[in-house]
This record gives structure tokens, sequence and C-alpha cells, in this order.
């Protein structure tokens, strides 16, 4: 690992830092053993404003007491960090994390904005590490030496790749159709109307479906001599906003060659093993994958928490007639769908080298 300076801990900027998936980073980052932020920045709205004051403060903690002094910046590319994380809006976030990897600072980010660019990782380091090599053309494709944009996925998208990715290492996955219940954190703050959710589900996220197809082929494919190639598996997603705080739940029916068994599909995800385990990232669930036997989970209220936050649980393994196979995941949404990918996103690229102090 590149050591940070002077031995103390990284420099994080969070940008977006006043809105759902801003205040779990710094939740998150309260106390890391890598990292500190040194900077906490939004919208001209929120700039200039004590961080406690910005910020409508909706975790169960409290605010970490070095946060809540510190002065909301704009995010302008003088920020005091050896790296940003990003939990940008993303009508904004497109140009803003653009300008600040130029300026020379390693970006992070949780918008959707730069995810299918063709030299952009869109890292889930557990699944597709290699991917962090596009790093090297993206940085002289585009004249940058420190900075960087590496992007995680759609929320959803990631409860759905890592246990496509156990399977996918034992068998070819041909189909796959996925139908989501997204919970309306996912939507960040205020997110639904309460008179549009309350005792309803809506059918629509807009984008979402769209997303989870084609994010899903990038990550589970690979990184070849011309850059990204997609998975050749097919991916049907149907996503619905649901009224649960936290925590997105997936029916998963998938086409595997070869159509294994029950039981050959459980052993996949009971012993999958992520490539990462070696590097002891602090952020890094062991195991990834959480197999349930009971027939009623998983479920959000008492699953989303599997792991810190950062594993996913998957249950109800069974017979599919149509595909093969069927079963449930579960993925805590601001957590291992947002934030804490972010972070571990960042643990990998600083225990690689990739990030330098400024
Ligand atoms: N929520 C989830 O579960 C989830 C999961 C995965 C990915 N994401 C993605 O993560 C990003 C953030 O989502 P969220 O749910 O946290 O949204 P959010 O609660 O609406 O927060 C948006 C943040 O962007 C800032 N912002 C808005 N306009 C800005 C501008 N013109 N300049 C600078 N900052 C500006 C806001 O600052 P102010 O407070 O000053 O307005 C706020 O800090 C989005 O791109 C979203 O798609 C969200």
């Amino acid at each position: 690992m590149t050591k940070a300076p002077s031995g103390g801990r990284w420099r994080v900027a969070v940008l977006g830092a006043t809105g759902a998936v801003g205040q779990r980073l710094i939740q998150l980052l309260e106390n890391h053993p890598w990292f500190e932020v040194s900077a906490v920045a939004a919208s001209e709205r929120s700039a200039g404003k004590l961080y406690s004051d910005a910020a409508r403060w909706l975790l169960e903690t409290r605010i970490p007491a070095s946060v809540a002094s510190m002065r909301v910046l704009p995010c302008a590319s003088n920020l005091e960090a050896d790296l940003a994380l990003s939990g940008l809006d993303a009508r904004v976030a497109g140009g803003i994390e653009h300008s600040l990897a130029e300026a020379g600072i390693p970006v992070i980010s949780n918008a959707r904005n730069h995810r299918m660019e063709p030299d952009v990782p869109l890292l889930v380091p557990e699944i597709n590490a290699a991917h962090a090599e596009a790093l090297t053309v993206q940085r002289s494709r585009r004249g940058w030496k420190s900075g960087f944009l590496v992007t995680n996925p759609n929320c959803s998208t990631v409860g759905l790749v890592l246990p496509l990715a156990a399977l996918s290492a034992r068998f070819t996955v041909k189909r796959v159709s996925v139908s989501t219940m997204q919970a309306i954190s996912g939507a960040g703050y205020p997110g639904v109307a309460s008179l549009d959710i309350l005792g309803n589900v809506i059918p629509h996220i807009a984008g979402e479906e769209e997303k989870m197809e084609t994010e899903t082929r990038k990550i589970l494919g690979r990184l070849g001599p011309d850059g990204f190639e997609p998975s050749k598996c097919t991916v049907s997603a149907q996503c619905h906003r649901v009224p649960v705080q936290d925590g997105h739940l997936l029916a998963v029916s998938t086409d595997l060659e070869g159509s294994p068994s029950v039981d050959a599909v459980r052993d996949a995800f009971a012993s999958y093993r992520s490539s990462i385990e070696d590097l002891e990232l602090p952020s890094h669930p062991k195991p990834v994958i959480i197999l349930r036997d009971e027939p009623d989970r998983p479920q959000p209220r008492l699953d989303a928490m599997a792991g810190g936050g950062m594993a996913v649980t998957v249950g109800r393994v069974r017979p599919c007639p149509i595909l093969g196979i069927k079963f449930n995941v579960l993925v805590h949404n601001t957590i291992r769908g947002a934030a804490g990918a972010a972070i571990l996103n960042a643990e990998f690229l600083v225990a690689k080298g990739h990030v330098q102090a400024r």
C-alpha cells in the first residue's frame, strides 16, 4: 500500500456531503483506520454554513463532532484532500467530478454519470479488480497525472452482481430476469412524497431498469486490450419502489448453462470467496455473500445490516420452471449500494497504489 502522508490517514473530501449518501459516507468514515474527512462540500445553498446546520442529519448515530463543526465548501478544485468520495446529485455530478479529477484529485463516485464511459472502471473489487487497470489508459488518454474517475454501481445492481459473480465462478450465466423492491432511501432526501409511497408500490424508477441491465454486463465483463468487453449474459430488470426505509430486495431467476442442481447453486453461494480477501481491506465483509436457509429470509428489516451493511444476503434458492434457478437477494442500498461501496473502492485503490498523497 502507498503510505499516507507522514504516516497519518488519507485526507478524504466528501462531495454531496449533506445528502443521503454523503451522510452515510461521513458516518462510515468516522474512526476509519486509513481515512479522515478533511472537507465537506455541497451546493451553493449549503456552502459557508456549519455542516451541522446545512445537513438535515437522518442517521441514528450522531454527526461526528469533527465534521459537525466544519464549514461546508463549494465543490471546487482547491479542496484539501488526497481523494474525493462523491455523493453528488447526478444532475451536477458529471461536470464537478470531471473537473476535480482533471485538477489532480482521484474521485470515486456514486453517481451514474461516468459509469459507462469506456475508460472508467465500474468497480466492485471482489468481482472485477482487474478493471482498475483501465486507469492507466484513462490517465494517458486524458492527460491526467494524479486524478482519476472510478465509479461504483447503482444500488440495486450491486445486489445482483455479487451473487451472479458467485454463479459465474462455477457456471456460465446465460440469462437473468430480476424484479426489485427498492427502499425509499434510495431516492435521497426528501425523495418520494409520503402520499405517493405510503401503503403503495410504484412500478417505475426512472432509468433504473436500463442501469441494471447495462451495468451488470460491464461489471461481469472483462478488460481486454481494446477496453471493457461486456459479459454476454442477457439481463432483464423490472424495478419497483416500495414503502421500506432501507434495503433493496431482489427476486432473481436465472438460466445457467448445464442446468445445475439447486444444491450445486447453493454451494456456489456458500463457498464464494472474493479475490481480494488477502488485502484485508477494512470495509471488506467476510463472507461477502450470506446464504440463509429460512423460507422467509432475506428481509429488509432483518438482513439489511448483515456484514455491517456490506454483505448481501441470499435466500430461497429453488427451482424455476422457466429459467432453471430462482432466489432472493437483499442489499443495503446506502451502504453496500452506495457509501460503503465507494469506501471499499477507495481502500482497494489505495492498497493497490493508485492514489498518491497530495
Ligand atoms: N440513495 C441511494 O441509495 C443511492 C444509491 C446509489 C447511488 N446513489 C446516487 O448517489 C448520488 C447522491 O444520492 P443521494 O440519495 O444522497 O441524493 P441527495 O440526498 O439528494 O443528495 C444530493 C447531494 O448533492 C448536492 N448537490 C445538489 N446540487 C448541487 C450543486 N449544484 N452543486 C453541488 N452539490 C449539489 C446536495 O447538496 P445540498 O444539500 O447543498 O443541496 C446533496 O449534498 C446520486 O447521484 C444518486 O443517484 C444514491
